[in-house]
This record gives C-alpha cells, sequence and structure tokens, in this order.
C-alpha cells in the first residue's frame, strides 16, 4: 500500500515523464516522440508501483541522427539570440561519443567559427580532454543555448527553455556513458536542478532522463582561466571521468 508522499512522488515522476517526452517532439500522450520509448507504454490503471517499474526500468531509444536534430533546428529564431548571433552553434565531435562535455554557450570565437569551445575556454578544454588521454575528435562537445548571448551574458531563462530540447535530443541520439557538465548553467539545466556547482562538482548524478547515463558537473574552463587555484580540484574531476570510462560497462543493463 503507498502512502500519500510516496504517490505524490509517483505522480511527480509522470508529470516530469511527460514533460520529457514532450521536450523530446511529442505533441500528445499517445504519439511516439522522436526519441521513442522502447519499453512497454504506460498503462495508468497499473497500481502506482507497477507504474514506478515501468518509469524506472524506462529507456529511451532515440530514433533520429544528429543530422535531423540540425535540420529541425534550421536557422533557429525560437528566442531572440538570433538577432544577433553570426553562427549558430550546433556542436561537434564523435556521433557515437562515450564521453560528451555540455557547456553554457557560444562566445565570440564560436560565434564568429559556428564551432563549440575554439576560444581560450576551448583551448583549455582540449588541454584537459588531451590529459586523460584522449584526442577532442573522441568526445561530442555542444552546449545548453546554440546562439550567442550579446557581450557574452549568461543565457536568460527564456533562451535556455526555448533551446534545451536540442541538448536533450543530441543526449538521447549520442547516449554516451557519460556527460560531463562544465559550469552551472549546464549542470543545473542537464540536472534539472537549482543547486550550485560548488556542491554538486566531481561527485557522479544520474542523467534524469536516461538510467543508463551519469553526469559528472566540473568546473567550466573559462572559470578556471579567471580562478587557476581551482585547476586542481577539477583536474580531481578528470580522474574520475577516466576511471569512470576504463570501468568494464558490465552492471549496465
Ligand atoms: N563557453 C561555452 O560555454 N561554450 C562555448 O562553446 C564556448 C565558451
Amino acid at each position: 500500500m503507498e502512502t500519500r508522499a510516496e504517490l505524490a512522488e509517483l505522480v511527480a515522476q509522470v508529470a516530469e515523464h511527460l514533460r520529457y517526452r514532450r521536450e523530446l517532439g511529442a505533441e500528445s500522450i499517445g504519439e511516439r516522440p522522436r526519441a521513442e520509448v522502447a519499453s512497454p507504454p504506460l498503462n495508468m490503471q497499473d497500481k502506482p508501483a507497477a507504474v514506478a517499474a515501468t518509469l524506472t526500468s524506462t529507456r529511451l531509444e532515440s530514433t533520429e541522427t544528429l543530422d535531423d536534430i540540425r535540420r529541425d533546428l534550421g536557422d533557429c529564431q525560437r528566442c531572440k539570440l538570433w538577432k544577433t548571433r553570426t553562427n549558430l552553434v550546433f556542436g561537434e565531435g564523435n556521433p557515437q561519443a562515450a564521453l560528451m562535455f555540455v557547456g553554457e554557450a557560444p562566445g565570440a570565437d564560436e560565434d564568429a567559427s559556428g564551432r563549440p569551445f575554439v576560444g581560450r575556454a576551448g583551448q583549455l578544454l582540449t588541454k584537459m580532454i588531451e590529459a586523460i588521454g584522449m584526442r577532442r575528435d573522441e568526445v561530442y562537445i555542444a552546449n545548453i543555448v546554440k546562439s550567442r548571448p550579446p557581450e557574452n551574458r549568461p543565457p536568460e531563462k527564456d533562451e535556455i527553455e526555448a533551446c534545451s530540447p536540442f541538448i536533450l535530443r543530441q543526449i538521447a541520439t549520442i547516449h554516451p556513458r557519460l556527460i560531463v557538465t562544465l559550469g552551472n548553467p549546464a549542470t543545473q539545466e542537464i540536472l534539472k536542478t537549482k543547486t550550485g556547482i560548488s556542491r554538486l562538482r566531481g561527485e557522479f548524478q544520474d542523467y534524469p532522463h536516461l538510467p543508463d547515463i551519469k553526469v559528472l558537473p566540473t568546473f567550466h574552463p573559462a572559470y578556471l582561466l579567471r580562478s587557476p587555484d581551482k585547476k586542481r580540484e577539477a583536474w580531481e574531476d578528470l580522474k574520475r571521468v577516466r576511471a569512470f570510462l576504463d570501468e568494464p560497462r558490465a552492471s549496465l543493463g
């Protein structure tokens, strides 16, 4: 027999699940989202405990490619940033990467080139990737917001909301083992939390939408350029990334 608190938790989980389906492109409950549910559909007449079991075992398999997502993004005007951007910055790297880095939004160099993390912060990110024995083209790099905010201001709530379905779809398609979120906005958006980076950094978290993906928040490289004394903690995080990737996948279903 479920308690009221358990029932409330289940209702919240169902609501979150439906919101995620909508973000992935399903307009109605019956419609399959672009990244579709591979496990049995929810039966709302099931006992709540069974609903919970279905939700936790649900694995969302993407049926689209990165090219499909890029095409859908088009010459995006879903928020006001299109008016001041030069190039949209979709993301780049290995479409089957085990490791994905998610940043905040393009800066001036990225806006000029159309590529993520190519300015000073990007050069530091490249060194961080190489420090764990990987090449930049082995991982996938993207941002939660695809157009540069003017004067590099932080992206605003409506801009993140308009853009976030695209990073969620990129994640569902790539299906990495681990997402490293860089800085506060990316961490809070990917984990759907209000907790700040200084509390979350260096601790593996579950990706809320796909049970077999982990998230490791760390400092943004632009912050590390401003606060080099934080590089030691970032290095500890990178060692955690390396150790995670070196673990066999056997425990994953
Ligand atoms: N900072 C980001 O968050 N993303 C980039 O692509 C460049 C700088």
